[in-house]
């Protein structure tokens, strides 16, 4: 799959711009500020309706413009289709070939692209959320089971915490409880098979970038243990929220569950938050999202759009070069830098420049 165009009108810094990629490697180049990642992020809009740096969708409107949009053309096998997001200060439309799409979930994933971002070096901070989101949505993109037993976990956790915060019936907390199990059941099993699919991939792309010989994983820590029989897991369910029961209703809050979760990554058994260096975090991070690239394809036999937003810095030349050698040409990347001489390290590709400044495509 890849992305041949996009026609930006009052987004972020551009105001009108129609701007056109190559199927294999596309560079864009350009100083601080003049507009690279706000391209990158409305690809990411059209693939997500979402950015990926806000959650207020009116921050990308061209200031003092009442919307902005962003079209954008896709090539899928033999399909050609355009998809468009229209941002509102309240508010958005998405359509697909100018018909009007109202569910989300229609839209989201007719373009799949994948995306490594600066902000992404926070999956090593202290706070789980961020981990559990990134997987989320990588999860949900791959499994319709896993997005319906998520939302509906939610909805159950915020009804358990709600009647928490009230007079408590013994009766109906079992029965508020007892709904939260299959749901997180569906989930434990999702994520488990996913990180084991993750993880067959991680060490091999590590070891690429980094020229070196090493172990990566990730351990998913799971409120239960995934069993074959499902009885035995209802059975750890219902011990696991014994056990927190009097702490439940001391704090008035669900304290166990799939929303506490987390996912650790190692480096030869050495916990990558703690012990590894910013490059090597970095290496990891994109190690992670070329597996995730290659899960999509073998689940999908197509490749995603690969959006690689300033990925080089904190690397060493070896490890920039090793990355753009590694990425095949069949995958369609975007790539951001402020020195187009990164691409001089890969001479022998066809690489195709983009040059952006103040919100507008210069030609080279
Ligand atoms: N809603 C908006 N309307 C107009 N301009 C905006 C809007 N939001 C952001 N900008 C401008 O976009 C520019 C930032 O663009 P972007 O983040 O894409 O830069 P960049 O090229 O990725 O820079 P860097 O190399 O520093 O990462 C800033 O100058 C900012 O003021
Ligand atoms: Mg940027």
């Amino acid at each position: 799959m890849y992305i041949s165009s996009v026609k930006l009108r009052n987004y972020r810094n551009y105001e009108s711009q129609v701007i056109g990629f190559e199927k294999g490697m596309n560079i864009i180049v350009g100083n601080n500020g003049e507009g690279k990642t706000n391209l990158l992020e409305s690809i990411y809009l059209l693939s997500t309706t979402r950015s990926h740096r806000i959650d207020d969708n009116k921050e990308l409107i061209l200031f003092d413009k009442e919307f902005g949009s962003v079209e954008g053309t896709i090539i899928s096998g033999e399909n050609r289709f355009k998809l468009s997001v229209v941002v509102y200060k309240k508010g958005k439309t998405l359509m697909i070939n100018n018909s009007l799409i109202k569910k989300n979930s229609e839209f989201i994933g007719k373009l799949n692209a994948v995306l490594f971002a600066p902000d992404d070096m926070s999956l090593f901070d202290d706070s789980p959320k961020i981990r559990r989101r990134l997987f989320d949505i990588e999860i949900g993109k791959l499994s319709t089971i896993y997005m319906y037993s998520l939302n509906n976990y939610l909805k159950y956790l915020k009804e358990r915490n709600n009647y928490l915060k009230g007079n408590v019936d013994n009766l109906m907390l079992e029965t508020l409880t007892e709904i939260m199990y299959d749901p997180q059941i569906e989930i434990i099993k999702e994520r488990n098979h996913f990180i084991n699919r993750i993880n067959k991939y991680l060490s091999t792309y590590y070891n690429q970038i980094s020229g070196e010989n090493h172990q990566l994983r990730i351990e998913y820590k799971s409120v239960i243990q995934e069993k074959e029989d499902e009885k035995i897991m209802l059975d750890q369910m219902k011990t696991l929220y014994e056990n927190v029961k009097e702490r439940d209703l001391y704090l008035k809050q669900t304290n166990t569950g799939v929303h506490r979760e987390d996912y650790v990554f190692y480096l030869d058994d050495k916990d990558v938050s703690l012990y590894c260096s910013q490059g090597q975090k970095r290496t990891v991070i994109l190690a992670l999202k070329m597996a995730v690239v290659q899960i999509i394809y073998d689940i999908k036999k197509e490749y995603p759009v690969l959006l690689l937003d300033d990925m080089f810095s904190e690397l060493d030349s070896s490890r920039r070069y090793n990355v753009l050698k590694m990425i095949p040409a069949s995958i369609q990347t975007i790539i951001t830098t402020t020195d187009a001489r990164e691409a001089e390290l890969i001479r022998d590709k066809n690489v195709s420049f983009i040059n952006i400044e103040k919100g507008m495509m210069k030609n080279a």
